[in-house]
């Protein structure tokens, strides 16, 4: 099966093929394509090399997918194109997320809305991804009212040039392009995206809006804050979250670890917890301080962490690329 990367060169993409690879994808040939800059250079991928090349002539090679990672307008540009000439696309950036006609999906909470009519399908915000894993089960269990969200976000979260912003701050070095506004080595910034008229980020009201389209309910009241740290790789989410209906806690781990895709690490006694730099490479969200929230009825404390660039990204759309070639959709 040929398959189309968009995008091949950042920091998502390359997660993207390195995904591909160690799923055994059923891959014949890829198609990297990157901007205008990177046509010719090499990506490899399974030890051979491919050749980025333009949009116009990886849709003339009739891929059976394109997943793109190449930025909200680039999606919008291109996209539509793709899906023209009969090719679905998986698009990671925030360009078609909350249109009504596109599906948005997390394979373990609702790849079952995919028909074959989506030609165009949304992957998720990223914080948002880890979250609504872990929420799923419990919602069907006890049916979430409210939610509390406080993460605490990587800098890959940006992309490379956030990287690299961080690292030239910690030798001192002034003289790479600023992403951020402030410094961001040994700092903590209240502040993803940009600013709304609202008062909260883009990314704030992106976990607001996506879980309710994700999770199929509006009734899910959601309130976030978002923060960068100056970690490389790994988000991790602070969740509170009240049920209609109270529940039982051994019950709750029981449920998480009997979830695909989640792994529970809860043993505070031997300080066994989820951290960030434990999550890098990896496909799961990890879960653990899993605690009744003692403030109030039928509240539970989470804390959540996954690799943003893995099933904040990439892994979650090469599972909807697998989705849909067992549902017989490619
Ligand atoms: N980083 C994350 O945790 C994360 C998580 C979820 C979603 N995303 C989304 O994924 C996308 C990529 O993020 P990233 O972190 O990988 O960024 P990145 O490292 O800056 O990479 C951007 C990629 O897009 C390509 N590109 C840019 N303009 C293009 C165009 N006109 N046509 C074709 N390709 C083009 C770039 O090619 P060149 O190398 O030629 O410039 C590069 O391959 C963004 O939409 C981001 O919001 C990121």
């Amino acid at each position: 099966m040929k398959i189309a990367v968009v995008g091949a060169t950042g920091l998502v993409g390359t997660e993207i093929l390195k995904v591909l690879a160690e799923r055994n994808f059923p891959v014949t040939e890829i198609i990297p394509v990157a901007s205008e800059k990177s046509i010719g250079k090499q990506v490899e991928f399974k030890g051979k090399q491919f050749t980025v090349v333009g949009y116009e002539d990886a849709i003339k090679m009739k891929p059976a997918v394109a997943i793109f990672s190449a930025g909200g307008s680039s999606s919008l540009a291109l996209a539509p194109l793709f899906a023209e000439a009969g090719i679905p696309v998986i698009d990671n950036s925030s360009a078609w997320r909350m249109d009504p006609t596109k599906k948005l999906v997390v394979p373990e909470v609702n790849a079952n809305v995919i028909t074959a009519e989506d030609k165009i399908i949304a992957n998720p915000n990223c914080s948002t991804i880890q979250m609504v894993v872990v929420m799923k089960p419990l919602h069907d269990k006890y049916k979430i009212k409210r939610v509390v969200v406080s993460t605490y976000q990587s800098v890959t979260g940006t992309g490379k040039a956030a990287v690299d912003q961080l690292f030239a701050e910690r030798v001192g070095d002034d003289s790479v392009k600023k992403v951020y506004p402030h410094k961001i080595d040994l700092n903590v910034l209240p502040h993803i995206d940009v600013f709304l008229d609202n008062g909260y980020t883009k990314e704030e009201m992106k976990m607001v809006n996506e879980t309710k389209k994700i999770m199929g309910d509006d009734s899910i009241a959601v309130t976030a804050t978002t923060v960068r740290i100056p970690t490389v790789g790994g988000h991790s989410e602070a969740v509170n979250i009240e049920f209609e209906n109270d529940f039982d806690l051994d019950e709750v781990r029981r449920l998480l670890s009997e979830t695909e895709g989640v792994i529970v690490q809860d043993d505070v006694k031997n300080f066994v917890y989820p951290m960030p730099i434990n999550s890098h490479g990896k496909d799961e969200v990890f879960v653990g301080r899993i605690r009744r929230d003692e403030s109030q009825a039928n509240t539970l404390n989470l804390w959540v962490v996954a690799d943003n660039l893995r099933k904040g990204a990439a892994t979650n759309a090469v599972q909807i690329a697998e989705y849909m070639l067992k549902a017989n959709l490619l």
